[in-house]
């Protein structure tokens, strides 16, 4: 233990911690802004400067350890000066035009320039803009851009793909795209963790919403059927900035405030999760029946983010992903088809959204090999929850007086299976409690294979199913599925099945989440996903009704010809940029 005052009152603190952990269990925090915890402490902005008595310097709070008899003064004269100086400047080059920002109110630079007490600008501006397509859904706004380094860590450190990298020197050090690339040559996954983790409005996922809500938009065309649905992540967090308690903003309420909103049908993306669970249980267990064929395991695909990943970096293992699609175009799929037909609408009428926790999900919608339904676009529009946050706000739908709502069926029942495809691991359970009951023809405890829940980068396990041991992987962070796939390259791990999410905790920690600047919720997400199941009345894929009757009268069965054609895809079809060359035999 250390010794050391704060502000003049005495602490004893662990050995080895930053002053700034130091100054937060003394209930005297230090500011931060470029500061990422394990993955930014590279001192960069200089926001979190103490006074240490007896330093000439001012230090960095947030990368420099304590000392026994340590002085630390947080909020000296000389520190709110320098505070101030240095924020000054990093404002000097920032487009502080903060009303159309789309961080305005959750950016960090904008709060602690208010808290410094900043309201004039003490330098001249020197701002650079560098032009960025506007039709892929990252958005970078150099203008606005402080330097900061984060970008650059999450995405080498976190997801291991070197989008980013630090061009030019001095007072023009600038962040850009690494290796002097353009955006569209680089190979982003658009996972989106760059956008969660970037402290100011520098990046962004695109906003579509004006194409579904402006005056002349498909949702104010009387010849349109606007249809919306909701995938499983998005119901654990569209209310976090309401001030509802997220056990209050039911899925229910959620259904409500889209129809406020003007949606005239509003389903369920659980219904397709739980679809999925159906094709893609169903291929691995195919699969596993002649398993010693296969070189390497079965791969889901239901996140964007980590099919991209895997085609990019590993083009010769894209063969190992399953072909079924993933919920999100299942749901397109169906809608345009079976639904249409159901409801007697012209499947060209009918304009599908998706919303979705995942900026990536917008690049899925677009790949031209996608859609099977003949009427265009499976899924014409995708937005965020954060856009969906947005709409909401700029309608001024008040969620406390929303009064819950069922949704539209047949789209509308998805099981507790369907709902944890929003956390790491729930497909790979949900999977396993269907294929379960595919072999034996009979239910396990809804609960049994439960030890592959967690929030580790890289669970294993091995389940038996009728004598046969199924080994599994399941994968957060395209960093971890990296070492997981080289690891298998070089024969250290053999696996049956992995499931790889390409965000941290999945898509709860997705990328077109609601950004609560420092604080993740992650975890909390999770959970109430994981409470969702535990009281679902129905736990299992195979026992969704709708799925049952969806097979009756439309799809025959699973893997069947129709099946095939409808919710499976080619994923050889389409090329990612800066897709790495194959490797000769
Ligand atoms: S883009 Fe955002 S995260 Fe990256 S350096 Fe700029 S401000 Fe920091
Ligand atoms: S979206 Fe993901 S892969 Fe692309 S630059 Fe950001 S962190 Fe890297
Ligand atoms: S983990 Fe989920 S949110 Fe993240 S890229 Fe994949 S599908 Fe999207
Ligand atoms: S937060 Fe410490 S230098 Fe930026």
């Amino acid at each position: 233990m250390v010794k050391l005052t704060i502000n003049h009152k005495s602490f004893e603190v662990e050995d080895g911690i930053t002053i700034m952990e130091a100054c937060e269990q003394a209930n005297m925090p230090v500011p931060s802004l470029c500061y990422l915890k394990d993955l930014n402490e590279i001192g960069a902005c200089r926001v979190c400067v103490v006074e240490v008595i007896g330093m000439e310097r001012l230090v960095t709070a947030c990368n420099n350890p304590v000392w026994n008899g340590m002085e630390i003064l947080t909020n000296s004269p000389k520190v709110r000066e320098a505070r101030k100086t240095n924020v000054d400047l990093i404002l000097s080059q920032h487009d502080c035009f903060c009303p159309t920002c789309i961080r305005n109110g959750n950016c960090k630079l904008q709060k602690i320039a208010f808290s410094l007490g900043i309201h004039q600008a003490g330098y001249q501006r020197d701002i650079t803009t560098t032009p960025w397509p506007k039709d892929i859904p990252l958005i970078r706004d150099s203008g606005k851009c402080i330097k900061c380094m984060r970008c650059i860590q999450i995405c080498d450190k976190v997801q291991s793909l070197h989008i980013w990298d630090v061009a030019k020197t001095g007072s023009r050090t600038t962040v850009s795209v690494s290796e002097n690339r353009n955006i569209l040559e680089a190979p982003c996954s658009f996972c989106g963790q760059c956008v969660t983790h970037c402290p100011t409005g520098a990046l962004s996922a695109r906003d579509d919403k004006e194409q579904l809500f402006a005056y002349d938009a498909p949702i104010a065309d009387p010849d349109k059927v606007v249809v919306v649905s909701i995938a499983p992540a998005v119901r654990t967090a569209w209310a976090e900035e309401s001030g509802l308690p997220r056990e209050a903003a039911t899925p229910g309420k959620l259904v409500a405030a889209l129809r406020q909103m003007g949606f005239q049908y509003v389903f369920d993306t659980n219904y397709a999760a739980d679809l999925t669970i159906m094709e893609e249980g169903s291929e691995f267990l195919e699969r596993l029946s002649h398993k010693e064929d296969f070189d390497y395991p079965l791969f889901t695909s239901c996140c964007p983010g980590w099919v991209r990943f895997l085609k990019s970096q590993y083009p010769e293992l894209t063969t190992c992903l399953s072909t079924a699609k993933s919920p999100q175009q299942m749901q397109g799929t169906i809608i345009k088809t079976y639904f249409a037909k159901v409801a007697g609408i012209q499947p060209e009428n009918i304009y599908h959204v998706s919303i979705m926790p995942c900026m990536a999900k917008k690049a899925e919608a677009d790949i031209p090999t996608i859609n099977d339904s003949g009427a265009g676009k499976d899924v014409d529009l995708v937005l965020t929850t954060r856009e969906l946050i947005r709409q909401c706000r700029s309608m001024n739908i008040d969620f406390s007086s929303l009064e819950e709502e069922e949704f539209d069926s047949p789209l509308g029942t998805g099981t507790g299976a369907g709902v944890i495809f929003g956390a790491t691991g729930g497909v790979m359970e949900a999977a396993l409690r269907s294929c379960y009951y595919l072999v034996t023809g009979k239910n396990a405890d809804a609960d049994a294979f439960k030890e592959i829940r967690g929030m580790d980068g890289w669970r294993e396990s091995s389940i038996d199913i009728n004598n046969t041991t199924i080994k599994t992987a399941v994968v957060n962070g395209l960093g971890n599925a990296r070492k997981l796939i080289e690891a298998l390259l070089k024969g250290e791990v053999q696996y049956d099945f992995v499931e790889v999410m390409a965000c941290p905790g999945g898509c709860v920690g997705g990328g077109g989440q609601p950004i609560h600047l420092d604080e993740e919720e992650t975890e909390d997400r999770r959970e109430y996903l994981y409470s969702l199941d535990q009281n679902a009345p129905l736990r299992f894929s195979h026992e969704n009704p709708e799925i049952q009757k969806t097979y009756e009268d439309f799809l025959e069965k699973p893997l069947s010809h129709l099946a095939h054609e409808l919710l499976h895809t080619d994923h050889t079809a389409w090329t990612v940029p800066g897709t790495k060359k194959i490797k000769p035999e």
